[in-house]
């Protein structure tokens, strides 16, 4: 039988393109497993009409709990409540959010937090923000007539060192 022959720089390219698919592999389980890199997660659903009476909803803003330091937001149009938002540097804070009415964003500036706010689902996100500073945290999906006008403060406070 007469052995299958690859050009030689067919084969080059195969294995090249092998070697970038472990290679990109590899980064992605380190980004996921070994720096923590990951979406923002779906963490629970909650009616839209009743966010103002369901925990932690009903208490938006920075609390201490059991779990660790939350920051609780909602979002409406056009504006987040709270508008400012104030954290300790150097310190874990979970991030939950979400939407009463229809599809909003959230990024905060010179950060990695970058959610989406559907009705009816909780989006939460851990993040430590290294360094005392005022970043701004802006609606980026167009949400009506006042979109341009939804955004608030995050206040990163320097922190207690705890
Ligand atoms: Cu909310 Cu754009």
């Amino acid at each position: 039988m007469e052995r299958i022959r690859i050009h030689t720089y067919e084969k080059a390219f195969l294995i090249l393109s092998a070697i970038m698919l472990v290679v990109f592999l590899a980064a992605l389980g380190y980004a996921a497993f070994g720096m923590g890199f990951h979406l923002p997660s779906r963490s629970g659903e909650i009616r839209p009409s009743e966010v103002a009476t369901t925990p932690p909803f009903d208490d938006p803003g920075v609390h201490e709990t059991d779990d660790g330091l939350e920051a609780v937001i909602v979002a409406r149009a056009w504006s987040f409540t709270p508008a400012e938002v104030r954290v300790p540097a150097g310190r874990e804070v979970t991030l939950k959010v979400t939407s009463v009415d229809v599809v909003h964003g959230l990024h905060v500036e010179g950060t990695r937090i970058n959610l989406m706010l559907l009705p009816g689902q909780v989006a939460e996100l851990d993040y430590t923000f290294d360094e005392p500073g005022e970043h701004l945290m802006i609606c980026h999906e167009y949400c009506g007539v006042g979109h341009q006008a939804m955004f608030g403060r995050v206040i990163v406070e320097e922190g207690s060192g705890s």
